[in-house]
Order: structure tokens, then C-alpha cells, then sequence
């Protein structure tokens, strides 16, 4: 390996790497994509993408084994997932095959930037679809661009598997009932970002969103889905239209029933019933899982197996999960997809 970083240390941040993928769709249909070493885009000035955030981004992430090689988790539903957005946002589809070549193409052109095995550093790649050309009116883009992009990263929220505490938003919805909730949409960002600083102001790692039409059960994190451990072993998830469907999530809740002997439970979360959960975390793409150490409701921390302290069964999931993304223990077929070099 020629790079040198501090790989044991990276956190969540931009780096720029010698190469990203680009294509485009025009005239209708997709070019062949290429690989390029210009991490600008050059867009018209009234891209719907600016304008009415018709765009739609992705998160999947590059792991190195102990043998050295590099494998993708479950990249063809993170390609499955940009196509539901952009039915939602009536965007051009990127085909799985393009999706997960694209992928691919980036890790091996980048590859001396997939941090070592056993740093606990993964690369994470950034599928972004945007809709461009001369639009003004809210109408949706003739033109797109689907860019990847990577970049190595470390622990997304702070603690690592240390807990850390979250905050209930009261005040403010992240998504609409039956609006963008389940698309991953820049949008549904947008309208996390206040809430989001208002939290870590007050020293919480991020915000739990409630469901927006009711307020009575929890939706999701900011930027991951939430999920309860129960003391007779249920692996509890919520499930709504407005949330974004986790793929860390999907594969946690077969993990806990089929390896753990967990019972998995999608339903709802009320907000006034956190006592059944003796164990509760955040689980996403960069956020792995992050185990919560208390939730603040109205001025109270709820706090479920330890401020400190990360609890058994969800120390078991994250091994089971993390094991078999660096390629440890076996993986459910076609849930890795193994990169070139
Ligand atoms: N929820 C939100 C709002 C997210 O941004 C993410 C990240 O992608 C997740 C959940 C977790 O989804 P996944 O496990 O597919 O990364
Ligand atoms: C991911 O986990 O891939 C995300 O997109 C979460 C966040 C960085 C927005």
C-alpha cells in the first residue's frame, strides 16, 4: 500500500480521490460512463437538481479482507433502492449492472485507498443522480448525471461502539407523511440539517424523528434507522412509509432471526414505551451500528442498557454483521460482491 493515513482515525469526511466515475443520460439514453480524474461537475444554471432538488444520492461502502482483497455489501440494493427514488422523483433510472460496474470501477481504480483489514476503516462510495439541463419551469430534467465517488472513512457518529445519547424532535419533521420520507433525496437532508445542529449543540449525537403525522412513534435517525432489543430477545424495527428502508436494517432483522435466534419485529415504536427495550441502536451504512445510549423525550434521558457501555446482543449483531462485511464469517448468498484489483 503506497498511501499513507491515519487510518485507525478517520471519521466521516470529503476526501478527494484520484478517481470518480461519471456518466451521462441524453438524448435519451445513458453514454458508457468513464472514469475521470475531474471531481467537479459543470451543470446548467437552471438544473432542476438547484432548483426543485430533483437529485437522489446513495451510500455503500468498499471493505478490505485479511487476505487483502476488497469486496462490496449488497451493492445491487443500494442500486435497487436509487431506482425507487427516482420513481419517486420521476429521474432516469440507472441500471443495477451500470450501478454496481460503476461501483466496482471506482474501488479498483482507488483501491490504495481502502484502508488496511483490522483498522475498522471501510471506503465509502457516494452514487449520486442528478437531473440537469435547461429546465425553469417544475418540470423534470430531460439530462441527467450519475457521478460515484469515494472517499475512506472511519466511525460516523463519534463513540464508535461506544453509546452515545440522542435527541427526540419535537419541533420538527425530517419528511411529510406520504411526501419523500423513503426516498433518499437531498431534500429530506435539507430539512435535517437545523434540527441536526440543534442537537449536537445540546451534545446529543443526532435526532430521533417521530412519525410526522402523529408524533406517537419513532420514525428514524437523521441519518439511520433505529432499532430496540427486547428482554425476550425481539429485535424490534419501525416500519413506516416514511422512513428510509435501511439495507444495514433488512439485513440485521435476517441476521437476528436466522444466526441469533432474535424474534424480528417491523411495527410501530411508541414514543411512550421505551421500557421494552433493554438495548437499543442506530444502524446504517456509516453509521454500522451505533449503539444508543439514552434517548431525551421532553427533558427526560431515557437510557436503555448504558450510557457507557454497548449491550450483548447488540455487541452480537455488530459482530455478526461487521464479520461477515470484512469477510470473517460467512455471508447469505449474493449479499458480497468481490472488486477486482
Ligand atoms: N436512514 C437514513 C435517513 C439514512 O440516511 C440512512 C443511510 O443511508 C439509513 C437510514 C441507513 O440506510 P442503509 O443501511 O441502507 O445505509
Ligand atoms: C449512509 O449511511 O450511507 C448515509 O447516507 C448516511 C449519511 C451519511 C447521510
Amino acid at each position: 500500500m503506497v498511501v499513507d493515513l491515519d487510518w485507525e482515525n478517520l471519521g466521516f469526511a470529503y476526501h478527494k480521490l484520484p478517481f470518480r466515475y461519471v456518466s451521462y443520460f441524453k438524448d435519451g439514453k445513458w453514454d458508457d460512463g468513464e472514469l475521470t480524474e475531474n471531481a467537479s461537475i459543470t451543470l446548467s444554471e437552471s438544473s432542476p437538481a438547484l432548483h426543485y432538488g430533483q437529485q437522489a444520492f446513495e451510500g455503500l461502502k468498499a471493505y478490505r479482507t485479511k487476505d487483502g482483497s476488497i469486496q462490496l455489501f449488497r451493492p445491487d440494493k443500494n442500486a435497487e433502492r436509487l431506482q425507487k427514488t427516482a420513481e419517486r422523483l420521476l429521474m432516469e433510472k440507472v441500471p443495477t449492472d451500470k450501478f454496481v460496474e460503476a461501483c466496482k470501477a471506482v474501488v479498483k481504480a482507488n483501491a490504495d485507498y481502502v484502508p488496511p483489514y483490522g483498522t475498522g476503516g471501510t471506503l465509502y462510495l457516494r452514487p449520486l443522480l442528478i437531473g440537469v439541463g435547461d429546465v425553469i419551469g417544475v418540470h423534470p430534467a430531460s439530462e441527467y448525471i450519475f457521478t460515484v465517488f469515494a472517499m475512506p472513512v472511519g466511525s460516523y457518529f463519534k463513540g464508535g461502539l461506544t453509546p452515545t445519547n440522542f435527541i427526540v424532535s419535537e419541533d420538527f419533521d425530517r419528511a411529510a407523511p406520504h411526501g419523500t420520507g423513503a426516498a433518499k433525496v437531498g431534500g429530506n437532508y435539507a430539512a435535517s440539517l437545523l434540527p441536526g445542529k440543534k442537537a449536537k449543540e445540546a451534545g446529543f449525537s443526532d435526532v430521533i424523528y417521530l412519525d410526522p403525522a402523529t408524533h406517537s412513534k419513532i420514525e428514524e435517525v437523521g441519518a439511520a434507522n433505529f432499532f430496540g432489543i427486547t428482554a425476550n430477545n425481539e429485535f424490534v424495527t419501525p416500519l413506516s412509509p416514511s422512513i428510509l428502508p435501511s439495507i444495514t436494517k433488512y439485513s440485521l432483522l435476517e441476521l437476528a432471526e436466522k444466526r441469533l435466534g432474535l424474534t424480528p419485529v417491523e411495527g410501530d415504536v411508541p414514543i411512550d414505551d421505551l421500557d421494552r427495550f433493554v438495548e437499543a441502536g442506530a444502524c446504517g451504512t456509516a453509521a454500522v451500528i451505533s449503539p444508543i445510549g439514552g434517548i431525551e423525550y421532553r427533558g427526560k434521558l431515557h437510557v436503555f442498557y448504558s450510557e457507557t457501555e454497548v449491550g450483548p446482543m447488540t455487541k452480537k449483531l455488530y459482530d455478526e454483521l461487521v464479520g461477515i462485511q470484512f469477510g470473517d464469517i460467512e455471508a447469505p448468498e449474493g449479499w458480497i460482491v468481490k472488486v477486482d484489483q
